[in-house]
């Protein structure tokens, strides 16, 4: 059996050693010792100002919509996971889609004028596999209209842009920390600004809004993380490197050996800094597609239609998007995860080969 990813488990005794502390405090959560540490670490990794380790990914969406008092509609990617515009409509904003780039599989810059209008507060773009949005495009856009900016950067850890973590653009960037992702905390995500206000709206958003034990600054939910979750965290961190490494080693040799089967690959080779946080492959046709991930199903080997149908087209808001039409019916993830060995690439390979040869 080859699933689709796996999580990344840090050796048992380094996960032991936080849990000990947490066994001689008897701190488990409320912004305990551990959660704090996660935090400073993080932010040295990333080198960033201002992080918030939350409950999760959406969370995370949710508390940035919040903060930033977004209403009426919010300018958005068709091409990202559910939770992108779940969150959005949770928090009462209407999302509006703008169609994708046919190399990168981020939102078009050049769509979004077109679909601002009175009612427009913001746009929510997604760094989809870890691919950067065009952040200096967008953000002359948003200024131009006095629009606020948030990234679903769910898959964009560790990810630079001129020399900068990824994270550090637009008003809010969001990330998740979920067990299956290049980081993680198990579940968890966190909250990235550098706009220290924005950050205090967000911490008191995080802890039901307490500012103090009996004062409140306005309504909050619990946005909160555990001790255990941060003691992941932590134990995972010494090993991002490696694990960078090895994606980006199998990415290469899933290239190498695909070299004969006709699909074509999100645009990366520029990129500074990539995570090579999914394997996506674009086919030409759904026929092909479909009988790839047939065979490879019946080999026991997990592949994934991320993202399938693209979110225009389950009836949160229609839009007209043919750019991730397309994308969204041809695309799959292989397996990719730390410990793949090349023996099992290579079998991937073999059995999308077959099918394309046998076609
Ligand atoms: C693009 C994107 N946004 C948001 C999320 C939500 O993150 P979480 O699962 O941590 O809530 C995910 C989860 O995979 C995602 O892929």
């Amino acid at each position: 059996m080859i699933p689709v990813t796996k999580p990344f488990l840090p050796p048992r005794e380094a996960y032991n050693r936080y849990l000990d502390g947490i066994w001689e405090r008897n701190w488990l959560t409320n912004n305990g010792p551990l959660v704090n540490e996660l935090e400073l670490q993080l932010k040295e990794h990333l080198n960033l100002d201002h992080l918030l380790f939350v409950s999760n990914g959406t969370i995370a969406l949710q508390l940035a919509i919040k903060a930033l008092g977004l209403r009426g509609e919010i300018i958005t990617t068709p091409f990202s996971y559910v939770a992108t515009t779940t969150s959005i409509i949770w928090e009462g904003c209407k999302p509006v889609f703008v169609d994708i780039l046919e190399d990168r599989l981020t939102m078009d810059p050049d769509l979004i004028e077109a679909a601002i209008t009175p009612d427009t507060s913001a746009i929510l773009a997604t760094h989809v596999y870890g691919i950067p949005c065009e952040v200096e495009r967008i953000q002359q856009i948003a200024d131009a209209h006095g629009l606020k900016v948030i990234y679903d950067g769910a898959h964009a850890f560790g990810v630079q842009v001129n020399g900068k973590s990824i994270f550090e653009y637009g008003d809010i960037s969001t990330c998740s920390f979920h067990a299956t992702k290049l980081f993680h905390t198990i579940e968890g995500g966190a909250v990235m600004t550098k706009c220290p206000e924005i950050l205090k709206k967000m911490a008191y958003l995080r802890n039901f809004g307490h500012d103090g034990f009996e004062k409140f600054n306005g309504i909050g939910i619990n946005g909160k993380n555990s001790e255990f979750h941060a003691g992941m965290g932590l134990a995972v961190i010494p090993y991002l490197d490696e694990i960078r490494k090895k994606r980006q080693n199998q990415f290469v040799y899933y290239k190498e050996l695909l070299k004969g089967l006709q699909v074509r690959y999100p645009e990366t080779s520029q990129l500074e800094n990539y995570n090579y946080a999914y394997f996506p492959i674009i086919f030409n046709d759904v026929i092909l597609l479909k009988k790839c991930m047939h065979l490879l199903e019946e080999n026991g080997i997990g592949s994934r239609r991320y993202f399938y149908p693209a979110l225009n087209n389950i009836g949160f808001n229609e839009g007209i998007c043919p750019v991730s039409d397309r994308i969204s019916e041809r695309v799959i993830c292989l397996p990719l995860y730390h410990s793949l060995t090349k023996e099992e690439q290579r079998m991937v390979a073999r059995l999308l080969l077959r099918v394309q040869n046998n076609l």
